[in-house]
């Protein structure tokens, strides 16, 4: 993962500041910062878990723009306020959460950390923060609904075999699951050559090889757990394969049917099923978004897939202002890719994000710490983003999108050059 230098630096003696308990604080003091997770993780996981974790499509150009991106950002501070206390609590779709931040959905996470899924939704419970559970999860939605039940999202594939019965019929299942908001990926119409994946000879289904049993041998922590809970299964499609349970035969069915572009008529269809509150992952470009708004769509997530799919894409935080022009105030704008701290979540705040999403991070605490290292992280976010905003002036979420801000030190701030008054305005 390329991390930012903020990560590296941040975890002074000061943040033993936010730890409530004892077993926080030596948390806090172990891994300071996502850099210190990722090491764990990397020390800890097979090469080839981490590199499904770790890589990207092609080159990993845009897994850099996306960092980039966020590193180059400047906020003019505000002071003379009392900050002591800034609010993280965030509305959205009339639920109220901890901070505007959730766990991005990730498939096969069983491959990184045996019963990921199980640990980072429970965390999310806890934290009182959105968990999106993927599609191509380990654990199935019904089991995860009773794990998350206040938190819990599901994300949708377009599965197109007969008539996209799967896709269906999990939206069906979603509802009875309880499930608060239904997402759907766009921005995977076909499957994408990661070169990592390819060279660790990484398949669905899973077939060993030589160097995969060396890799397995040297994370002897990894291989316990997983003989403990065997091979991951992609659970919600169990009811989907005709009685046949083995996870080889789950695996190839996943494999040879998992491969289709969501069209605005199946998008249609969903949201004459779905009432509740329904969010496009994937959008990038305006006239996406309003096309969206059309179909009554409730919300996107800006998202390159955290540069797994095209390594062309543009960073998710460089197109928030210009999607935000043309929908603002009539959906809810969010984020993913590159989210590393707290500090990056203002970021996506000021920029004009109404709530942000991480994926790779919450993996990588799986990873490293087991259940414990999900809640650990998302406590870490938390802190640091209270601690980001009194110092840059703001006491609610609100207040974020007020600030000044340029993306390119050779441009104005924002607010400050009646040319660059491009408003924020939260939903
Ligand atoms: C291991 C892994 C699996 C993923 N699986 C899915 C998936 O099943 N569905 C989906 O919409 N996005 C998936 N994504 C993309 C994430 O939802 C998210 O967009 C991305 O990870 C955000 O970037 P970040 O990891 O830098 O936070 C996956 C990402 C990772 C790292």
């Amino acid at each position: 993962m390329v991390v930012s230098k903020q990560d590296q630096t941040q975890g002074g003696s000061g943040w033993g500041a936010g730890a409530s308990t004892s077993t926080e604080a030596a948390l806090l003091r172990r891994y300071p910062g996502l850099q210190a997770l990722m090491k764990r993780a990397k020390q800890r996981i097979p090469r080839f878990a981490f590199d499904y974790l770790e890589g990207g499509v092609g080159n990993e150009i845009c897994i850099e723009r996306n960092r980039q991106a966020f590193d180059d950002i400047e906020i003019i501070p505000r002071y003379g306020l009392d900050t002591s206390a800034p609010n993280l609590t965030t509305s959205l779709f009339s639920c109220d959460y901890a901070m505007p931040l959730g766990i991005s959905p990730m498939g096969l996470s069983g491959l990184v950390w045996p019963k990921a899924d199980e640990a980072m939704a429970a965390a999310a419970e806890k934290s009182k923060i959105p968990f999106v559970l993927s599609m191509v999860s380990n654990t199935d939605i019904e089991a995860i609904a009773r794990i998350a039940p206040n938190v819990v999202w599901l994300q949708l594939y377009a599965v197109p075999q007969d008539d996209y019965r799967v896709t269906l019929d999990m939206v069906d299942r979603a509802i009875k699951a309880g499930v608060h908001a239904l997402v759907l990926t766009l921005d995977t119409p076909m499957r994408q050559k990661r070169l990592r994946d390819l060279s660790n000879g990484l398949t669905v289904p899973f077939r060993p090889t030589l160097k995969t049993v060396y890799d397995v041998a040297r994370a002897p922590e990894w291989a316990l757990s997983t003989l403990r809970h065997g091979q991951p299964r992609f659970a919600n499609f169990i009811p989907y394969v005709n009685g046949r349970r083995r996870p080889g035969d789950v695996a190839g069915y996943v494999d040879q049917h998992m491969s289709g572009a969501f069209t605005w008529d199946l998008i249609e269809r969903i949201r004459q099923k779905w009432k509740g509150p329904l969010v496009l992952k994937g959008i990038q470009h305006p006239d996406d978004a309003e096309h969206a708004l059309k179909l009554n769509i409730d919300g996107i997530i800006i998202s390159n897939h955290g540069g797994r799919q095209f390594d062309a894409a543009p960073a998710a935080i460089d197109l928030v202002q210009l999607l935000k022009r043309r929908v603002a105030g009539r959906m809810a704008i969010m984020l993913d890719g590159s989210i590393h701290s707290g500090l990056d979540i203002l970021k996506a705040l000021v920029c004009g994000a109404d709530f942000t999403f991480a994926g790779r991070p919450f993996l990588a605490a799986t990873a490293a710490l087991g259940a414990k290292g999900p809640a650990h992280l998302a406590r870490m976010f938390e802190v640091e983003l209270k601690g980001v905003m009194a110092q840059a002036g703001a006491t609610e979420i609100m207040e974020c999108p007020t600030l000044s801000y340029r993306m390119d030190r050779n441009k104005d701030f924002s607010g400050l050059n009646p040319d660059q008054s491009a408003k924020n305005t939260g939903i």
